[in-house]
Order: C-alpha cells, then structure tokens, then sequence
C-alpha cells in the first residue's frame, strides 16, 4: 500500500541543519579508496541506499570494508585488481555506483554481471559502453541495447587511439571512464564528441582522482589526457563535504520562509558544483551569507522572491529545487538546459511540471527547459504531490508547504536514497513549536500536555531531562556540582518516553524523578552551563511534524526562540505550593506544606538568579497567570493564545 506524508501548513523556517555526506562524493572516494594501494579512513561518509549500494558491490567483489561507527569507514584499497573475479551485482537505482563501477569492473578481468531496479533498466549506459567498446573492453546488454543490464568479460583493452565520448546525455560517463583508466597503467585520451553538460561535477571527479595521486590534463571540457604508469594511492584519511544539493532544500526553506537557515558542512570552497544554487537564490532576491562551513539564507528585504530566467546546466539536481522556488516567485520563470533531467530517477521535467500543475501553477515544458507561472499567493490547497520514486521529488515539493497551505507527499521513504532523516531535519527548522514556560508547579506540565492532545503535536516535558539527569548523576556517584562529569551524564542519557511512562536504560524512574530529593538535584544540575548545552540539539530534536508543544523554564528564550507561540505560565508561590502539597498527598508521599513553600521559592530563585537560561518572561510572551484557574480554564487560555497564530 502507498504511504504518504501529511506536511502542516508552514509559516516559517529558521534554525541551523547538519547536512548528511555528500553522494556525489561518497560514491566516488569508495570506489577510489577500494581501487587505491594501501587503507583509507573516510569520515562522514553518506548513509544513504545510494552508498549502500556502492558498499554492497565493493564487498562483493572482495574489498574488506569496515564500519567504524558514526558515518567512519576503512576501505581497504586492492591496487587496482578486485580480488573476486566472478560476481552478481545489483546496483539498485543508484547511477553513481552503476555507471563509475561498469567502467572499473570493464577493466579488471573478471566476469561481472550488474543489473538494478526496472528503472535503472531505462537510465541510458549506452555512450559509456561505447567509450569502453572503443578499447577493446567486453561489456554486453542482456536486456535492451543501451541500458543496464549489463555483462562483463575478461578482455585485451588497448589504448592506441583517443576515446571518443558523447557528454550529452549525463556527465556521470565521462567521471567513471576517468576513475576506471588508470587500471590500464597505460596512457590515455578522452576526446567529448558533444557538449559536455554537468561540467561542476567531472571538477568534483578530477579533484578526487587528484587527491589518490592520479593527475588528468584537460584542456577545456574537451579532451582529458592521462599520463601512463599513475595508480591510486590511499592519502589516508578523508572527510566527506555536506551534501550541497540537499542543502539547496534548507538554503531555499530560508528563503521562502523568512530564514536564517543555516546548512553546516558546505561553504565557500566547496569542491562541489551545486553550492551555486544559492547564486540562483540571490539572484531571486534572497540574502545569502558565505562562511568557510557554512552557507546562510534568508528571504529578500522586500519579502518577495523575484521571477529568473536561468541557465541551469551547471547545477541540474539543485535546480529542481528552484522549480518549487518558483512557486513564490512574483511572476514567470524559467529553467534551461535541464535536459539531463528527463533520464534520472524519473523524467524529472514531466513529473515537476505534473506536481506545480496541482499547485495552481501555469507550466510549459520543452526538451530541456521548463517555463513556471505561479498562482497567485497563497497556494491553493493542492491534491496530493506524487513523488515517482525520485528522492528530489519528495524533498523539493515539501517546500510548497511553506506556502501557508497542508502538503501530502506520497511515498515519502524515497527520500532513503540520499537522505534518510529528510522530514525530521526539515520538521527541525519549520514545525511550528508552542512554547510554555513558568516556574514549577505552575501547573504547565499538565496544561502543555492537554495542548499538545487537543493539536495532536508531539510534547516535550524538559524539566524531566534534567530530573533525569540529576538522577543520573546520583545513581552514577556523580557530585551534582561536578560540571563536566554531570554534562557527560547529560550528552548521552539513556532516556526513552514511552506512553508517559520515563525510563532510564530499562527501569522505569517515572515516579523516581518526582521525587524532592531529585527536583532540588535537578534545579542544582539545570544551573550548570554545560549541562544545558549537552541538552540542547537533543531538546530540539523534539521539533517534529506536525508540531511541537515544549515546557520548561527556557523554552522561549533558548531552545525555541523562534516559537510560533510563547506563553508564560504561572501562579502564585502559595497556590503553586498548595498543588504541589495535594499531588504528593495523592499519590501516599509525605508532604509538608510549609517545607514546600520554602523550597519552591528556594528553587523559584535559583532558576531566576543563575546565570545561563534564567527564569524570565520573553517580551514576546503572553502571560497566563493560574493562580485563579482551574486546569480547563488555563489549558483554554492557551489555546486561545495558539489559535491566534493560525497554526
Ligand atoms: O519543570 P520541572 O519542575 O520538571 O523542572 C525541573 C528542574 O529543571 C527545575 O529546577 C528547573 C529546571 N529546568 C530548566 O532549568 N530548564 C527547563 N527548560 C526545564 C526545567
């Protein structure tokens, strides 16, 4: 059965994403690792199918690889001669493995046959197989000439005269006869017959081979020479650069939705073509800021986003993303020469001009261009997006969401292919989060849980992160004033929620972290700086789809500035005092109400006084005060408050 995925209307995206390895680099330093002399580290490798495929084959065809743990792997590199000479790969949809892989195993002597899924069997080889025919290499179709599957065969290649390669159709031909020549120790020659298109990403390819030792001398972007007797040797350790097409999702969500979105792991030296999206960005208006890391967006000055006419060649994947861009733009705009999109995943220009149609867009389509009329703002409620098994289909059409109107995707898993936690890193800079804050017993545990019921968001109790914390620490013989031993503690708690029940590793501390011994350790732990930074990335991960509501003492200030929602709740310290004395009477715990009293105000000024993340109205918070509210009366309040803001 298909499944889909229900976006919220989205009014804003601000926050700072990580971005995942990117694939184009994946890819391709795995297989030059696997063909280099000696092991190679690489770090913040891709986890993704595409690069699981990649792993699959090298394994298959005798490469040791090592999962090291957080996206690290060591590949042992073969010298050049895969190690088992007769194997059945399947390469999934993945075209940077098939294509990169075909010319390596072309020219390894071995029998090799690799197939995919049905549309991998439509995705064009045919002018990488001619390059390889042309020198003597003995590659089959045992399907449909000019597609996967293939056959390959022991064969003489000799490189007498210069390869003659087309660079029309997909840059990838001309990366995987380079990657695969030096195996020949031999001299050789590419010569392109035709335009080539992609140039950015044969740059990414010569910079790799360049970083195993092998040098290619281009001349222009039409013929590639390399010298005789190179072999790949392993540099060591490698680091993979952030994706930068996925990045132009949250650069373009910046854009669309007021920013700034910052994306950490691409910036200004970017070995990879696709950072110049966020020149077609700026030139839509939007402010973009480069840092060596990073690369920032926000919407324009004006708020609006201007229409373009671009050529966009240089950066086809990304470009996708500026077809839904389109959809905010203040008149027609047009995509050129994208005619590499009609054989990837899908043809990517029938299927965007089908899905912008459902959101009230005008669109004329040519060979390789693609003209978009945007409806008048704000979108129309749209019918459900479908996404043809094509990952970029799926990311760049949750954007539409951002324009004020709740966004179905349909087959939202195709995103594994490149990016597995898409949705939830999206959700971190555009779920709308409904913050509440107040002292304790103000009662808005219990009022942010009823709120978070009646909107059917996810709710985030804080407070109990640093109970659990503090219990941590007191179970692990931790002193509650050791920072850094508690901060420890804090980064790797082994909490899970499940069903409002709070376990610690596998006991259930639901009851235990209430209890006042625990609540003064908590308030001790919560005044140590590096405490609360351990929590922070993990509090905001709470921000998912469709929404968040979060309780604790800086969930407006800190965690959650750009909340659509803040309120402050609170109560009178004698009131407050008064519900704490009948809850623990309730549940059989001595109490003692004039030991409460004192404490709670005790704990009140600590939580004020300290210097991180003190206790404090935002200016931009409303205040409920429950001294004279029951639990209906406050949960209304704040619901009174939330539906303000149209969420
Ligand atoms: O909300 P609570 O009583 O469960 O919180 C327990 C302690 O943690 C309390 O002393 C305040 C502190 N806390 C905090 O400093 N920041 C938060 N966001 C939540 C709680």
């Amino acid at each position: 059965m298909m499944s889909s995925l229900n976006l919220p209307a989205l009014r804003r995206a601000t926050g700072t994403v990580r971005l995942p390895g990117s694939k184009s680099i994946s890819n391709r330093m795995l297989l030059l690792a696997a063909l280099a002399d000696g092991a190679t580290e690489i770090r913040d490798l891709l986890d993704s199918d595409d690069t699981r495929v990649m792993l699959a084959a090298l394994e298959k065809v005798g490469i040791g690889v090592t999962a090291m743990g957080d996206n690290a792997w060591r590949i042992e590199g073969c010298g050049g001669v895969f190690p088992v000479k007769d194997a059945d790969l399947f390469m999934g949809n993945a075209g940077t493995a098939i294509r990169p892989l075909t010319a390596a195993l072309a020219l390894s002597g071995g029998h090799y046959r690799l197939s995919g899924v049905p549309r991998m069997h439509e995705r064009p080889i045919g002018d990488l197989v001619d390059g390889l025919l042309q020198i003597g290499a003995d590659v089959r179709y045992t399907g449909n000439p000019g597609f996967p599957p293939l056959a390959i065969h022991p064969s003489k290649v000799k490189l007498s005269a210069p390869i003659r390669l087309r660079g029309d159709v997909s840059s990838q031909f001309l990366t995987a006869l380079l990657m695969a020549l030096p195996l020949t120790g031999e001299a050789a020659v590419i010569e392109m017959t035709t335009e080539l298109i992609s140039r950015p990403y044969i740059e990414i390819t010569l910079n790799l081979m360049a970083r195993f030792g092998v040098k290619v001398e281009r001349e222009g972007w039409q013929r590639f020479t390399l010298a005789a007797g190179q072999r790949y040797r392993s540099p060591g350790l490698l680091h993979v650069e952030g994706d930068a097409s996925a990045a132009s999702y949250f650069l373009a969500a910046g854009a669309i939705g007021g920013g700034p979105v910052r994306v950490e792991g691409v910036g200004r030296n970017s070995i990879q073509g696709d950072v110049r999206f966020a020149d077609a960005l700026e030139a839509m208006g939007a402010r973009i800021e480069w840092g060596e890391q990073h690369i920032e967006a926000r919407a324009p000055l004006s708020g609006k986003l201007k229409a373009f006419d671009l050529d966009l060649n240089h950066v086809p994947d990304a470009a996708m993303t500026l077809a839904v861009a389109a959809l905010f733009a203040d008149g027609r705009c047009v995509l050129r020469n994208i005619a590499s999109w009609r054989v990837k995943e899908t043809d990517r220009i029938a299927a965007m001009a089908t899905e912008l149609r459902k959101l009230g867009a005008t669109v004329e389509e040519g060979p390789d261009w693609l003209a978009i009329d945007p409806s008048p703002f704000p979108l129309p409620p749209s019918c459900p997006i479908d996404t043809y098994d094509d990952h970029r289909m799926a990311m760049c059409f949750s954007l539409a969401a951002l324009g004020g109107v709740p966004v179905t995707i349909n087959d939202p898993q195709c995103v594994n292919k490149t990016f597995p936690d898409y949705f939830d890193v999206l959700a971190e800079i555009t779920a709308p989060v409904i913050a509440i804050d107040g002292p304790s017993a103000s009662g808005k545990g219990t009022v942010a849980e009823r709120v978070a019921t009646a909107l059917g968001y996810h709710y985030l109790d804080s407070g109990s992160l640093y109970r659990l914390t503090a219990l941590a620490s007191m179970r692990a013989g931790v002193a509650l004033d050791d920072e850094a031993g508690v901060a420890a503690l804090a980064a790797s708690l082994p909490a899970t929620f499940e069903g409002g029940r709070i376990l610690l590793a596998s006991d259930d501390v639901t009851d235990a972290i209430r209890s006042e011994e625990v609540s003064a350790g908590a308030s001790k732990v919560a005044a140590l700086p590096a405490v609360r930074a351990a929590l922070l990335a993990r509090q905001r991960a709470y921000r998912r789809f469709p929404g968040l509501v979060a309780d604790g003492r800086d969930m407006a200030s800190v965690v959650f500035p750009t909340a659509a929602a803040k309120v402050f709740l609170t109560a009178s310290a004698a009131v407050r005092a008064e519900r704490r004395y009948k809850q623990l009477i309730a549940k059989g715990m001595p109490a003692n109400m004039h030991a409460l009293l004192q404490d709670l105000q005790e704990r009140d000024a600590r939580d004020a006084q300290r210097s991180v993340a003190p206790l404090r109205q935002c200016d931009d918070a409303d205040l409920v005060d429950t001294t004279g509210m029951n639990i209906d009366a406050a949960v209304a309040a704040v619901m009174t408050i939330v539906k303000r803001q149209e969420l």
